[in-house]
Parts: C-alpha cells; structure tokens; sequence
C-alpha cells in the first residue's frame, strides 16, 4: 500500500505526537509518588505506545529505498530529519514572535540546535545513501563489534575479533544482520 502526501505527512505528524506523549508520561511515572497517578499515567502510555505502532506501521510499509540494509535505519533517519526541520521552523517563528529579548534570545539558541540536528541526520542520510557509512554488527554471540566497511558484498564473511565466531552478512527485510556462517 502506498500513501498519498497529505495521509504521509499526518501519520508522521501523529509519530511525533505519540512519542513525545511517551516521553512526557515517562517522565510522570517518575515524577509523581503517588501509585494511583502512576499506575494511571503507566497505562495511558502504553496506549501511546498502540498509536505509535499503528502510526510506525503506516509509514514503514510506504518507505522505499534502493539502499541495501539500511531499509530500518533509514525511516528513522528520515523521520527524525522530519521532526528536526519541524523543530527548527517552529522555534524560529516563536523567537519572531516574542517582543522579550530574553525569551527571543533563548529561541535563537534553540534554533541553531535545531539546525545543527537537521545538518547531522541530512549528512547522515546522504552517507549512507552514497554507500559511504561502514555496516558495523554487533556480534550476537560476545557483544563485540564485527566491522564488515563501506558497501560490503552480501554474504561476506568475517570473524569477530574477540569469540573468534565466524558471521555471515545477509540482508534481511532490507536490514543487514549476520548469521553463524
Ligand atoms: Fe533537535
Ligand atoms: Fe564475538
């Protein structure tokens, strides 16, 4: 299935909603002491938590990419890219829209954080779409890393360092994993 424009930029707008909604119900369970309020506030983020799939599974299954393994990787990169462009736009209107000097002066401080997060993930996402960011694996078996470079070759491979386990790299749903060769 594929999403017209208009459904694609509301269902990520519904993701960033939903996963600031988690954090913000995060932070209260933390915060309140009352078990009533936290057993309340626990269960309206694991409500959150529905939406947040439903919003995730929408928008996954519409993104497409050419690059091989980082199918995952990428839609996060890309909504976080998204939401940072949002940031940004969004601070620098309230800067313009304050008349105190203190409080513009704040919103331009978070303006150029902002920026700076959309530089990182634009820079991010253009290395890995030009095949330039190493495919680095987690070894499944002691934790260490097992670095397979830039644009390796499917089915290559490599021992890890430290287990001495040989991995296979293969690509599973458009995500790169290894598997004992
Ligand atoms: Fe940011
Ligand atoms: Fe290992």
């Amino acid at each position: 299935m594929s999403l017209n424009e208009t459904d694609r930029n509301n269902w990520s707008e519904t993701l960033m909603l939903e996963w600031s909604a988690t954090y913000r119900y995060i932070m209260q369970t933390k915060i309140f002491n009352n078990p009533k309020l936290v057993g309340l506030i626990d269960g309206i983020m694991r409500n959150e938590a529905d939406h947040i799939d439903i919003s995730t599974d929408f928008l996954m299954n519409d993104f497409k990419t050419d690059v091989k393994g980082f199918r995952t990787t990428l839609f996060y990169l890309y909504q976080n890219l998204e939401f940072e462009k949002v940031a940004n736009k969004t601070y620098g209107r309230f800067r313009r829209e304050s008349e105190d000097e203190e409080v513009k002066a704040k919103f331009q401080e978070l303006v150029k954080s902002e920026a700076g997060h959309v530089k990182i993930f634009r820079e991010l996402i253009e290395a890995i779409e030009a095949g330039k960011f190493p495919v680095i694996v987690i070894c499944p078996v002691c934790g260490w890393e097992i670095n397979y470079g830039e644009s390796p070759e499917e089915g290559t491979v490599l021992k890890c360092e430290k287990c001495k386990v040989d991995f296979e790299l293969v690509e599973e749903n458009g995500d790169w994993d290894v598997v004992r060769a």
